[in-house]
């Protein structure tokens, strides 16, 4: 009886018992999962053995995964290739099959270049399939593009080939249970250029043209189509690029809700703040990625790194073939600077700082117009919470339509868990037209203009269920806090 109760409490007693759990590990700045303490898989290569199934060769490995003849000829957004049932294993819980399409896109010095854009298909629209001879119920009318922070500058960390292996929130699962299209652009670039900001708009709004082009075949019903984006952390700055450039690169493009979390808005603050921390790690990745298309900073950075010493080029470069988690082992609390013939002065050079502005900066490249959800931490320790205050309220005075989160309780890691059930709710509403309430938080979504709200959320440990529990057990459909 106490046991069922605690049951209808949704699971009081287990919350007590995996507070302890939460504390000790809930404030970190790298992405760790709240139960494990361990860093999310999504970025660890998978070892031999520990998974089973047919796996996609690495792109660099993969005859599919390079642009055909002539693709430069091409329009961005244009499609060059479609792979039906890309994924020969699926480790994405509620998803019944995928496909993948290379396409034209333009990189941040807006020369021509391509990416692959992966889409997970839910199993409710099991009977929309090409071929599938049914009532075509239950097809999907909506498709979210969901930016995953990569972290990594390794052309073969790639999020559409690590994708296979495992998710890395459960946030994928918890949107194909809502029936909707995931669609995950590799919006790096062929380069893996991580935190060129003006690359990953272009990549992330011509993967959007290109799927959208296409994704009627696989029964999306674009007569009534709705299309969100999502992303966290290195995530939110492919997103908040996008929604910056769309007005001006991708006008004719009608994207319903955008939604931004843990936004860092400037690369260089960012990566002061990672220095010598857990996270020192994504300072390489993103010095080098931020950088890579910008020809003076690059050869300016290879120049300037050292090579001689523990910290040299060598151990620098070792970055270009690691995935995110593997580069945070690399480099863990190290002192970033002293790869640098003069460190920090090398750093603070306006070759490099000017590059970081043009591309690594969030907030000037255009007023987003599409209605936007942005959540952040107020204790965020990667960019405080003002910095996204004062990009934030710059849109709104051009006419931007944005409800912004900052809770109150947490740090970056922490609001990433925290926020996802107020993200599925705010993209509920705009896909779907009625109000999600699986948070259980009233948004106060503003039809025109912009509504800051303060919440006040800890880090929820219901969280921790498992899989199971969301997707067939008694979770499914359920929010977390009742009213
Ligand atoms: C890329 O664009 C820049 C600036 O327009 C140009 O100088 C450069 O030659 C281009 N690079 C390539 C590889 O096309
Ligand atoms: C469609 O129906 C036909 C005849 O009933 C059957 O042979 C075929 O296997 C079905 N195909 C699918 C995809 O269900
Ligand atoms: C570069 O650094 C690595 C470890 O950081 C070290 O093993 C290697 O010997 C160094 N190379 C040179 C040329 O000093
Ligand atoms: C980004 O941050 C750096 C370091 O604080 C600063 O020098 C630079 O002006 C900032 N860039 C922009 C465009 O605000
Ligand atoms: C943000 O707040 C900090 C500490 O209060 C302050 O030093 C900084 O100047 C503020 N930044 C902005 C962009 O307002
Ligand atoms: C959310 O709404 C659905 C349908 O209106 C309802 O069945 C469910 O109990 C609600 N959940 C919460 C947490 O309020």
């Amino acid at each position: 009886m106490t046991f069922l109760r605690c049951i209808q409490n949704r699971f009081g007693v287990l919350r007590l018992l995996l507070l302890g759990l939460v504390l000790v590990h809930g404030a970190r700045a790298v992405h760790t999962d709240p139960s494990t303490g361990k860093l999310v898989r999504y970025s660890v290569r998978p070892r031999a053995n520990s998974v089973t199934g047919n796996y996609l060769p690495p792109p660099t490995a993969d005859a599919w995964y390079k642009a055909p003849e002539g693709w430069q000829s091409a329009k961005p957004g244009d499609v060059l290739r479609i792979r039906e049932h890309a994924y020969p294993t699926i480790n994405i819980p509620n998803a019944i099959d995928t496909f993948q399409v290379l396409y034209r896109t333009s990189d941040s010095l807006d020369n021509a270049s391509w990416s692959v854009a992966t889409v997970y298909i839910p199993k409710s629209h099991r009977n929309c399939l090409p071929g599938s001879n049914a009532t075509k119920s239950g097809c999907s009318h909506a498709m979210v593009v969901y930016d995953v922070p990569s972290d990594s500058v390794s052309p073969d960390a790639a999020p559409g080939y690590l994708l296979q292996f495992q998710e890395p929130y459960g946030e994928m699962r918890d949107m194909l249970a809502r029936g909707w299209f995931i669609m995950v652009p590799d919006y790096e670039g062929p380069e893996a250029a991580f935190c060129a900001g003006v690359q990953a708009g272009h990549a992330t709004l011509d993967a959007t043209r290109a799927v959208l082009k296409v994704a009627g075949q696989f029964g999306l019903e674009m007569d009534r189509v709705k299309v969100g984006m999502w992303g966290y952390s290195g995530g939110a700055f492919a997103v908040g690029f996008a929604s910056e450039l769309a007005e001006t690169y991708a006008p004719e493009l009608v994207i319903d809700a955008a939604v931004v979390g843990g936004s860092s808005p400037n690369i260089s603050k960012v990566d002061e703040r990672m220095n010598k921390a857990t996270t020192a790690g994504l300072f390489v990745t993103s010095l080098y990625g931020a950088t890579v298309q910008q020809p003076e900073a690059h050869a300016f950075l290879l120049k300037q790194l050292r090579t001689e010493g523990l910290y040299n080029k060598t151990k620098f470069l070792s970055a270009l073939t690691m995935t995110g988690a593997e580069v945070l082992g690399a480099f863990w609390q190290e002192d970033i600077f002293n790869y640098l013939e003069n460190g920090r002065d090398d750093f603070d050079n306006p070759i490099i700082q000017s590059a970081i502005d043009r591309d690594a900066v969030m907030g000037l490249h255009g007023t987003p117009r599409i209605p936007s959800f942005y959540y952040k931490a107020v204790y965020d320790e990667l960019s405080p919470v003002n910095e996204t205050s004062v990009m934030i309220d710059d849109f709104c005075r051009h006419g931007a339509n944005i409800l912004f989160h900052q809770n109150t309780i947490g740090g970056h890691n922490d609001e990433l868990w925290t926020g996802r059930l107020r993200a599925l709710d705010y993209l509920t509403a705009k896909l779907e037209g009625k109000v999600g309430n699986s948070s259980g938080v009233k948004m106060d979504i503003p039809a025109t203009g912009c509504v800051t709200q303060t919440v006040s959320l800890p880090l929820e440990t219901l969280y921790l269920l498992p899989d199971w529990w969301w997707t067939t057990g008694p979770g499914l459909g359920q929010g977390l806090f009742p009213k």
